[in-house]
């Protein structure tokens, strides 16, 4: 191989794991662009607890990468940080055979099809949550529209039928949100913090989460008792074979089930909190895009800027590791086991050879083109490109749509809020914090 030299690794720093991995915690975006300014378009980076990361920020790296095919690399194995939350008989931690035959059952609820027959949930969600913001205070957005996402995404997978009530969901929702505040320790993507002081907070996560499942496995023993045919996620999960022709287990009811509640919620929560900073940093884009809604015409703009907020704050800075389980050749390298590749989404997207001036918010780079191939990638790609991205572009156009139908959003700050590491994505680090000003001349029907 040209480059097999050394450990046969791209290079990378030399600093002890510890001080690579809390480089990467603490100032991600910097890091990474000094890795690659440093290192080139791969690098490796060496974190406690995990084989060697290898970077890779090349389009033609990463589509070669994601075009693998699935017995050479395994992402199911490089998703592992996030078992405790989903759990270990999750589709989204296996490979080949059992991860396909997984999302053969996860895909068609969320179809474009069928998540345009959720407009209407999704909006009334949207509207009363909403309403219920402070007007003309500062106050921190995130954990506001955690709850809102988490609401769609639990009505989604549940259907709305009747084995679902209110208070039933509304325990889930509220339990979950507890359970998953781990996800903002470092005590979650490091198992050696899981003892001495971060103890307290991983029992509390054991503790949460119990009571999570039992209120998750009432729901699905009612659900399997009724028997009923339904085609929600839940249904689904019901009838479905696992690839020997068994049923799923209860377990794997459950842990399929919390891996989209998860992967479902947090991203697009995440996603819009991004949305909400830049647009409030950025009022020459906040009005023209008002004017677009205002205007009731097309939803170009509106488009536009979601796919900016998806370029400049991916909430995935890379895409889910890929575990080499067989040799592979990627752009002059030969990657062997334990190595792991990730598609790094934050650089490609923040390559001024790629974007034109990348560090600026500017939607109009998208208007009547649109993001290109593999040089736009928030969803990743391959057999794990999101299966849920339909749903939350019809939930980030509608919360924005509410939202400025009665209000205009001004900063909190000074400045807009650097990114802090929750679980496997990163958020604004003091959860989006704005004022909302109420519009002098308010739509009084914001179409959804
Ligand atoms: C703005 C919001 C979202 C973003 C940016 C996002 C992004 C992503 C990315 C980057 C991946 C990994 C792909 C890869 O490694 O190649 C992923 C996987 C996944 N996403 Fe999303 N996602 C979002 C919302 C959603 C929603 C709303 C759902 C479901 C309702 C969802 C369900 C999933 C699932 C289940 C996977 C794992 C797929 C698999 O293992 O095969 N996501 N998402």
């Amino acid at each position: 191989m040209r480059r097999e030299i050394g450990n046969g690794l791209p290079p990378g720093s030399r600093a002890p794991s510890a001080v690579q991995t809390f480089l990467l915690w603490r100032w991600p975006f910097e890091h990474l662009e000094r890795c690659r300014g440093k290192h080139g378009s791969s690098f490796t980076l060496r974190a406690t607890s995990r084989p060697p990361l290898v970077f890779l920020s090349e389009p033609d790296d990463i589509r070669a990468m994601l075009a693998a095919p699935a017995d050479v690399l395994h992402p199911g194995a490089g998703a592992d940080t996030i078992e405790p939350l989903v759990g270990g008989e999750s589709f989204m931690l296996r490979d080949e055979d059992e991860h396909l035959n997984g999302r053969r059952v996860i895909l068609p609820p969320f179809h474009a099809k069928v998540v345009r027959e959720h407009a209407e949930l999704v909006a009334e969600v949207a509207q009363r949550e909403i309403a219920s913001w402070p007007r003309e205070a500062p106050f921190a957005l995130h954990p506001r529209l955690r709850a809102l996402t988490l609401e769609v995404v639990l009505r989604t997978i549940f259907g709305a039928c009747e084995r679902l009530t209110d208070d039933r969901l509304y325990a889930l929702r509220d339990r979950l949100l507890a359970m998953l505040s781990v996800t903002a320790s470092a005590v979650f993507p490091e198992p050696l913090l899981r003892h001495g002081p971060g103890r307290r907070i991983w029992t509390r996560f054991l503790r949460e989460r119990a009571e999570v499942d039992r209120l998750i496995h009432a729901i699905v023993e009612d659900a399997s008792r009724a028997g009923e045919g339904s085609s929600d996620l839940l249904g689904r999960l019901l009838q479905a074979r696992n690839t020997d022709g068994s049923p799923m287990s209860p377990r794997q009811v459950r842990d399929n089930l919390m891996s989209v509640v998860l992967a479902g919620h947090e991203t697009t929560a995440s996603e819009l909190a991004w949305a909400f900073q830049l647009l409030a940093h950025n009022p020459v884009v906040l009005e023209r895009l008002i004017e677009e809604l205002d205007s009731h015409g097309g939803e170009e703009y509106l488009t536009a800027t979601i796919q900016e907020v998806l370029r400049h704050r991916p909430v995935f800075l890379f895409a889910i590791p890929r575990a080499v389980k067989q040799p592979i050749e990627i752009g002059g390298w030969t990657y062997r086991p334990p190595a792991r590749l990730l598609g790094c989404i934050y650089l490609v997207h923040h390559d001024p050879a790629l974007h034109h001036e990348p560090q600026e918010f500017r939607p109009e780079r998208f208007l009547g083109t649109g993001p290109s191939g593999y040089t736009w990638l928030p969803w990743g790609g391959g057999r794990k490109r999101c299966p849920g991205l339909h749903l939350a572009m019809l939930e980030m156009k509608t919360v924005l749509r509410t939202v400025l139908a009665s209000t205009t959003v001004g900063p909190a700050g000074a400045r807009i809020e650097h990114p802090r590491w929750r679980s496997v994505i990163v958020t604004p680090h003091a959860g989006s914090r704005v004022v909302l000003h109420p519009r002098l001349h308010p739509r009084l029907h914001p179409r959804c």
